[in-house]
């Protein structure tokens, strides 16, 4: 028997003391056999055997009990070990966001200005009509305002469609001159494959003394900054209109998708249009009692430039959010 009590003590493993239970205290067991032996024992001894076979089973039951309640807790212990997780470790598995299209581009729109010298402002979203439209020579019920479906609130305030009116409260409040470009959303009532109610513009001004900033200035940095943005590609200026600009103009790109040759992205054209720009209107210059002065303002949207740079077809896929679509772009 003392060998039983041996293998117990030495079990390493539950597995390990549920064979020795088995040879043990099994059908075919170690104390099966001894109590089977026992039968045919001289009859005077037959219960002296028994009690002793009984103490054993006893204690090496007890034995048993203690060392796999002991393995047990050793096992657990070593499992909950193995499968601890440090929370504060670094995982080379965790996934790297990135920055989503359009912002990627606002930014790199921000840094060739900066690099140019112009100051980075933000106005209001929700503005006034003052700065929206009438400072920009776009008086009220004047036609014009069609141009953009405006979101209205009560009192005259609105969601600024555009975000020049940035440069209205930035020359309401600084002196000349001005050097700035105002990035930010801004909201209009359209829906559909090249229009959401909420895209980005960048905004630019420039205001130096009268007869010292010239269209030919206005063309050189967008000429530069264009090709900056797509590389090599052929700019044009067209005539145009904007209530706040005299001359106007929209500035188109030889198209990016088939350098010129004509598409249906271009609608066979080979031009798109990615600017409107001009020479500030003497009446905006009133509006914010500017005398003596000149300069040029451009604008933009930044989703066209995003979409232009991203082969995206749809505008609206850069706002729902889907996963699988921004991937494509880290
Ligand atoms: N604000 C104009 C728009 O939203 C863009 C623009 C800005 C045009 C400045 C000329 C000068 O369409």
């Amino acid at each position: 028997m003392k060998e039983w009590y041996d293998a117990i003590k030495q079990a390493q493993s539950v597995d390990k003391l549920e064979e020795i239970r088995i040879s043990v205290f099994g059908k075919k067991g170690v104390l099966a056999d001894e109590f089977a032996r026992m039968k045919s024992a001289p009859d005077d001894q037959k219960a002296l055997i028994a009690k002793e076979l009984n103490t054993h089973k006893n204690v090496l039951t007890n034995e048993f009990t203690a060392r796999k309640i002991t393995l047990q807790t050793l096992e657990l212990q070593a499992h909950m070990k193995a499968e601890a997780i440090d929370v504060s470790m670094y995982s080379t598995k965790s996934q790297a966001g990135a920055l989503h299209p359009v912002m990627e581009t606002m930014d790199k729109i921000v840094e060739y200005f900066s690099s140019m010298n112009f100051a980075v402002k933000t106005g209001n979203m929700v503005e006034d009509d003052f700065n929206n439209f009438e400072a920009l020579n776009l008086p009220k019920y004047h036609p014009a305002r069609d141009m953009q479906d405006t979101f209205y609130f009560k009192d005259e305030m609105l969601l600024r469609t555009h975000t020049s009116p940035v440069q209205i409260r930035t020359m309401m409040t600084t002196k000349p001159p001005i050097r700035m470009i105002a990035p930010g959303a801004v909201f209009r009532r359209d829906y559909d494959i090249t229009h959401t109610p909420m895209f980005h513009q960048v905004e630019g001004l420039l205001v130096d003394k009268e007869g010292q900033v010239s269209f030919a200035n206005l063309k050189f940095i967008l000429e530069d900054f264009l090709k900056y943005m797509f590389g090599d590609v052929k700019v044009r200026f067209r005539p145009s209109f904007f209530p706040f600009t005299e001359p106007s103009a929209e500035v188109d790109i030889s198209c990016v998708f088939c350098a010129g040759e004509g598409c249906r992205v271009c609608s066979k054209t080979g031009w798109l249009e990615v600017l409107g720009c001009g020479i500030v209107d003497p009446n905006v210059f009133e509006a914010v009692k500017y005398r003596n002065v000149s300069g040029y303002a451009f604008g933009l949207g930044v989703e066209r430039f995003a979409m232009l740079i991203h082969h995206i077809g749809d505008l609206r896929s850069l706002f729902e959010g889907d996963i699988k679509l921004l991937e494509q772009f880290q």
